[in-house]
């Protein structure tokens, strides 16, 4: 027993003092794992290398060519092929692309669910996973813009270590939510529980209460406007013109139109002061339910409308499903097995909105299918996106990419965000410094395969 003890402070200390030459933010209750003082770096083009972080081959540059488009600078978008980490250190120490600061971090990792998914491995041991977050996390840390926000998507494998990890890096103040996003809606009626959700994990480094000041609402539905009196100004949604409260100066009687005089109900008083009613009703922005014999109530225009704070609960009709996911790169792609785990386009919307504003610099370093760059290109924000797997980003990344650059992408939020084409993207690779890139992922041989997938004959298999 006491052995387990004195090993359990052995390996905290070692945790904690490691944690420190990371530069890692300690609190006084932290996780622990196999290895935490090593960094995990990408080796070739699959594998991971637990490292010293003291070691020296460290300190080698890591090498950043481009593949198309000039070198990049602090306004390009940027697709690059290379482990996130790794691209993230080049883009820092070797561009002005990350100089600005990033407003929004966007990652879809791998869950480590140990299940079989085609594109990329999704079976990590456990440790070298939480490495693998830690490390790219700590990456992005001081790349932050100020007012950023930092999302993770994940499932109920890994979301409760990670929220741990990102409380470390972070800060506990940081957390602002945690957003449930419902990604299907058919049943498995083979399980304990259907799970039907995914978890969101959003943290803010300047805290939520800063944050809210700079965050963007959720647009108000504003089918519901009508216009009952044929306002020149168009329809109009309409709010008890009372205020809850006793305040002298909105303590006054109202006339209706049908001659009833009124005072405002016990315990509240009218929405603003008797000048102020008499402003408004001289500009029609007064209405008079029932045939003018009601209370009053405020006429409020669409652009009068405050938007809504967002709930932490995403429904399919508001964010789609995993599988409206698949029918958008189906359509897309409709002679190619379809990617395993894409997220919908109206999820990356209502993210991006929330967090970003046009021209802002959103990142995702687990590009997938290239959800995050198609939307945040859409809704006119910069972006920077890496993916490791070269295949999936010559089938699946810059096809859709020049698709919405050629505005021949009707799905997704095209529609909703008016996108009819334009815009550009620079490609680059970075080379791990770990290990050996071999065949098709050397940067000689993607080189050639993307000027051939350019050939009218569209996008081959490399072989
Ligand atoms: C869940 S998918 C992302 C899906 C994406 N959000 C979409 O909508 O298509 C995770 C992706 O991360 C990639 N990946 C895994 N480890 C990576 C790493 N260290 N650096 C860059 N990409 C990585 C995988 O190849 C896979 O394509």
């Amino acid at each position: 027993m006491g052995n387990i003890v004195v090993e359990c402070i052995v390996q905290t200390t070692l945790c904690l003092l490691t944690s420190y030459s990371l530069g890692v933010r300690v609190s006084d209750v932290q996780l622990i794992w196999p290895n935490k003082d090593l960094t995990l770096r990408a080796s070739g083009a699959r594998e991971y290398e637990w490292v010293d972080p003291t070691d020296r081959r460290m300190r080698e540059p890591l090498k950043l060519e481009t593949i198309k488009g000039p070198p990049p600078n602090s306004s390009s978008n940027i697709l690059a092929i290379g482990d996130g980490l790794d691209v993230l250190e080049a883009l820092a120490a070797g561009t002005t692309v990350l100089e600005g600061g990033i407003r929004l971090v966007y990652i879809d990792p791998p869950f480590n669910t140990q299940a079989d998914v085609h594109q990329y491995d999704d079976a990590m041991n456990r440790s070298m996973w939480l490495s693998m977050m830690r490390d790219r996390l700590m990456a992005l840390r001081p790349l932050l813009a100020e007012d950023a926000s930092v999302w993770v998507h994940l499932d109920d494998a890994e979301v409760h270590r990670a929220r741990a990890v990102m409380e470390e890096i972070f800060g506990e103040k940081a957390f602002v939510a945690s957003v449930i996003w419902q990604k299907k809606t058919s049943r498995d009626s083979r399980a304990a529980f259907s799970t039907n959700h995914d978890t969101i994990l959003v943290f803010a480094p300047s805290g939520p209460k800063k944050w809210k000041t700079s965050r963007n609402l959720i647009a108000k539905d504003t089918a519901h406007l009508l216009n009952k009196d044929n306002d020149p100004r168009g329809p109009w949604s309409d709010a008890p013109f009372t205020a809850p409260g006793y305040r002298s100066a909105q303590q006054y009687e109202i006339v209706t139109p049908t001659g009833r005089v009124l005072r405002p109900p016990r315990g509240r008083s009218w929405y603003a002061t008797e000048p102020t009613y008499r402003n408004l009703v001289e500009d029609d922005r007064i209405w008079f339910p029932k045939d003018g014999d009601g209370s009053p109530r405020l006429k409020l225009f669409s652009h009068q409308l405050r938007g809504l704070v967002p709930f932490t609960v995403w429904g399919t009709s508001d964010t789609g499903t995993n599988d409206d996911a698949k029918r958008h790169l189906m359509a897309m792609f409709p002679d190619q097995e379809v990617f395993g785990t894409p997220k919908p386009e109206s999820l990356l919307e209502r993210v991006i909105h929330i967090a970003t504003n046009p021209g802002e610099l959103v990142v995702d370093i687990f590009g997938g299918s290239g959800t995050t760059a198609a939307v945040a290109h859409k809704m006119r924000r910069r972006w920077v996106v890496a993916e490791r797997n070269t295949q999936t980003v010559l089938d699946f990344l810059i096809p859709r990419i020049e698709q919405v650059i050629s505005g021949t992408d009707p799905g997704g939020v095209t529609e909703k965000t008016s996108w009819v084409g334009g815009g550009s993207f620079d490609f680059v690779h970075v080379s791990p410094r770990f290990g050996k890139l071999t065949g098709s992922d050397r940067v000689a041989a993607i080189k050639r395969n993307f000027s051939r997938s350019l050939a009218p004959s569209g996008f081959s298999k490399v072989s």
